[in-house]
């Protein structure tokens, strides 16, 4: 069917318009196909939510970039046309490690643009004793097949929530969702500005200094300010993201926050972000789980029932317990590991857990009825939990 226009008064022209509509949209109608698909596969809308949320996407690594040492950026193609994205999404990859099967989310560093060519992005940094990360850095190599689920998470612009400025705060590797929506402005795929406070310890540290530069100089909508904690150098801030700095960036009127970065970020900005006196619907966050509680590690033990068999695995105190199911080679369905998700639920039957401050996402009848989210439990005693 043709578009018609229709002014806001009404006019003759209008009128002539309804009719054409009206008879055009009969001929539309009387053209359709006279028998139903029978398969629901078959509807146009089924394929069309098919294609976008496929179960798996079975990908291959098709480039690999250095970052000075510290970070890998793999880049992702597949022979079926690939998922699309909202910039600040995630992908999460099943991976066989040993005897383990293993999930793990990675924000994606591309343009939603280059998922309609084929391209996914995502950026692995190296952390000490890191299960996966360390695993795909020392394993993975261009031509590898990986498995990995659609593209799903939260953290996105949205118009009818979010304020039309973005106050982006970025902790480490917590640039690449950032990235993404850097490059989908730039690319005329979102309408917001963006004003990115990058935290990192030194500038080597620094990921896409490049392109940040390059996209800020060029789009008056994207702003960068590298924050310093740990040397001081010219041309960039030193200490950390909090409302001081915030503020001094922040544009005029109304701006929305968003962070991304690991636990420790989160654990400064309670008490910073409270100082800018937004209301909580303006403040996003996705913080990966530290995985670790860098305490003493003590080693305790997980009666684990699955579909009425029992085993029992150890548990590393400093370990979470969905770590501990991994190692085990338990394959528990999980997602975002930053306790958003709700995928990896499971009953805690007895023993203790510790839970890090803002991890805690579980629903409050989850919580009445001892339900946990393993992916970022602790172990704190012995523990019996089922997991289905
Ligand atoms: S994986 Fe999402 S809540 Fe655990």
């Amino acid at each position: 069917m043709s578009k018609k226009k229709f002014s806001v008064n009404g006019s003759f022209k209008d009128s002539v318009n309804t009719v054409k509509f009206l008879t055009e949209r009969k001929q539309f109608i009387n053209n359709a196909p006279a028998v139903l698909p029978t398969r629901t596969d078959d509807f146009g809308v089924n394929k069309v939510a098919a294609s976008l949320h496929p179960k798996v996407q079975n990908l291959v690594i098709s480039r690999i970039e250095e970052h000075s040492n510290i970070a890998k950026s793999y880049y992702f193609k597949s022979t079926a046309p690939i998922a699309y994205f909202k910039a600040g999404q995630y992908l999460t990859f099943r991976l066989e490690i040993g005897n383990s099967v293993v999930t793990r989310s990675y924000s994606i560093a591309s343009s939603p643009a280059s998922a309609l060519n084929g391209e996914y992005q995502i950026t692995v940094k190296r952390i000490s004793d890191g299960f996966v990360s360390d695993y795909i850095l020392d394993n993975w190599s261009v031509g590898d097949a990986v498995v990995a689920y659609a593209p799903e998470g939260n953290m996105t612009y949205n118009p009818l929530r979010d304020a039309e400025n973005i106050v982006a705060i970025a902790g480490g590797s917590g640039i690449t969702p950032f990235l993404s929506l850097a490059r989908a402005i730039d690319q005329g795929d979102e309408d917001c500005s963006l004003t990115l406070l990058y935290g990192c310890r030194t500038s080597e540290e620094i990921l896409f200094k490049s392109e940040l530069d390059m996209l800020s100089e060029k789009n008056e909508k994207i702003k960068v300010v590298y924050v310093l904690s740990h040397s001081e150098e010219k041309g960039y801030e030193k200490g950390f993201v909090g409302a001081d700095v915030i503020k001094k960036y922040a544009p005029e009127g109304d701006y929305s926050v968003f962070v991304c970065g690991p636990g420790g970020l989160y654990k400064f900005l309670e008490t910073e972000l409270p100082k800018l006196e937004k209301e909580r619907k303006y403040i996003r966050f996705e913080v990966f789980s530290s995985g670790k509680k860098k305490e003493e590690s003590k080693e305790y033990s997980i009666t684990v029932i699955n579909r009425g068999t029992e085993s029992v695995i150890k548990a590393d105190s400093n370990e979470t317990v969905l770590c501990a199911f991994e190692r085990a080679g338990i394959y528990v369905p999980a997602r975002c590991h930053t306790g958003e998700c709700g995928f990896c639920r499971s009953k805690l039957v007895s023993g203790m857990v510790y839970i890090p401050e803002g991890e805690d996402k579980r629903r409050v009848a989850d919580m009445q009825f001892n339900f946990i989210h393993p992916c970022c439990c602790f172990p704190e005693s012995d523990l019996v939990i089922r997991i289905n």
